[in-house]
């Protein structure tokens, strides 16, 4: 009896499914559009977002409830992406609807636009060039001096954020001061500890591909022993980690921690696929369903395969930021790109070289259904000195 009632289920949720959607694509209906298609896919929206790409070239319109503001076009077409990002494109903005979702980030350069933004991002590289200067100041500095500070080498960033200066322009109000640390904290730590679950995931999948990493680490790391572990000796000999970059480029192909990016229309456009935006459209760039598109990265777009990205000569293949848009394109390409990769080699390199990362058996791996694109439930691993 069960079993009939089972399979009774399954019959009627396949015709259900074939009802409200149309060759795959989601059916649009009077009145409520494609929201059925939306309800019955929340528990896995990035990958109807991608199936539904893939199955129409790239674009796609989704049609939301009459009379109110839910539909946006979709794309993962990278010329539509290149044309949305590009620096002398100013009708797509974050808007107000974007700054509504996302009011934790407050005022700071996560949620500006134009000027404002400019401001924000200089302040980002400042803080950046600050912090490279004063680490090598500190490292080349002798005991003495370290013994006896001078007031002039005592770096502060924070001092010249707060009280104005030539870079960090005047001084901001305190709102701007908490929500700017606020998305330095977030931008850092979310899209890094998501990028590093998913890349030890990946690779315990494939032995071949943590042999090669280890393999690539002992031919080029010289290594120091700093307490109970060893660590690289040279941060610039990380850049010759050639194999370990493109199994980061992967990791974040397939599972990129921001997985859509939305933009709101600002007026009347057409992209370059032909498909007309009207003024407040909202528009969604589908970063996770470019990473699995065949017609970008081939039949095996689905499998992790750092072997992609090296070409014939060894190097590394460079892949235009409108394709691979993990970090995303144009002017507001994430300000930390190069510091990520130098950091995730860095700790890459640390654990892999020291210890045996052994995954849990039994664990049932999906991603959260966020705007990050974090695992649901975690990921347990023994991790074992080697
Ligand atoms: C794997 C690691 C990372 C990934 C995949 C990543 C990805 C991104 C993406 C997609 C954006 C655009 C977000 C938006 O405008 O809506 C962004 C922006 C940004 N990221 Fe990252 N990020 C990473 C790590 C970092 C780190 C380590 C830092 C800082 C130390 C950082 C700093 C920033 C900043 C400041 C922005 C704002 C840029 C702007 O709006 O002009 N990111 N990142």
């Amino acid at each position: 009896m069960a079993v009939f009632l089972y399979l009774g289920f399954l019959m009627f949720g396949i015709i259900f499914l074939r009802f409200i959607d149309n060759n795959g694509l989601p059916r649009n209906w009077p009145f409520v559009g494609m929201i059925p298609t939306l309800i019955l896919n929340l528990h896995r929206p990035h990958h109807k977002v991608a199936d539904t790409l893939k199955r129409s070239n790239g674009t796609f319109f989704f049609k939301g409830i009459w009379f109110t503001n839910t539909s946006y076009l979709g794309t993962s077409d990278p010329e539509n992406v290149r044309y949305i990002l590009s620096s002398d494109n100013s009708v797509y903005l974050k808007g107000s609807e974007w700054l509504k979702q996302f009011d934790i980030f407050g005022e700071a350069l996560f949620n500006s636009d134009g000027e404002a933004r400019k401001h924000h991002r200089k302040v980002f590289y400042a803080l950046d060039d600050v912090l490279t200067h004063y680490i090598s100041i500190q490292r080349h500095k002798s005991k003495e001096l370290m013994a006896s500070p001078n007031e002039d080498d005592d770096f502060n960033f924070v001092k010249c954020y707060l009280t104005g200066h030539e870079i960090t322009g005047p001084t901001p109000k305190e709102s701007l001061i908490r929500d700017n640390i606020a998305n330095f904290f977030l931008a850092s730590v979310y899209t890094y500890s998501s990028t590093f679950t998913w890349f030890f995931y990946l690779i315990s999948k494939k032995d071949m591909v943590e042999i090669k990493i280890r393999q690539e680490i002992k031919r080029h790391l010289s290594m120091k022993q700093v307490e109970s572990l060893q660590i690289p000796s040279n941060f610039d000999d990380l850049s010759k980690l050639t194999y370990l970059h493109a199994a980061f480029n992967e990791t974040l192909r397939l599972f990129p921690p921001i997985p859509f990016e939305f933009r709101t229309c600002t007026k009347p456009d057409f992209l370059p696929s032909g498909h007309r935006v009207d003024r407040n459209t909202r528009v969604l760039i589908g970063i996770h369903a470019m990473g699995r598109m065949e017609s970008l990265w081939g039949e095996d777009c689905y499998e992790f395969k750092p072997e992609r990205w090296i070409s014939e000569e060894g190097k590394l293949i460079r892949e235009s930021p409108s394709k691979f848009c993990a970090f995303l394109a144009g002017p507001r390409i994430c300000a930390g790109k190069e510091l990520s990769f130098l950091l995730m080699k860095a700790t890459a390199t640390a654990i892999i070289h020291n210890y045996n990362v052994h995954v849990l058996e039994g664990q049932n791996i999906s991603p959260k259904n966020s705007v990050l694109y974090q695992m649901k439930k975690g990921f347990m691993v023994r991790v074992k000195n080697i």
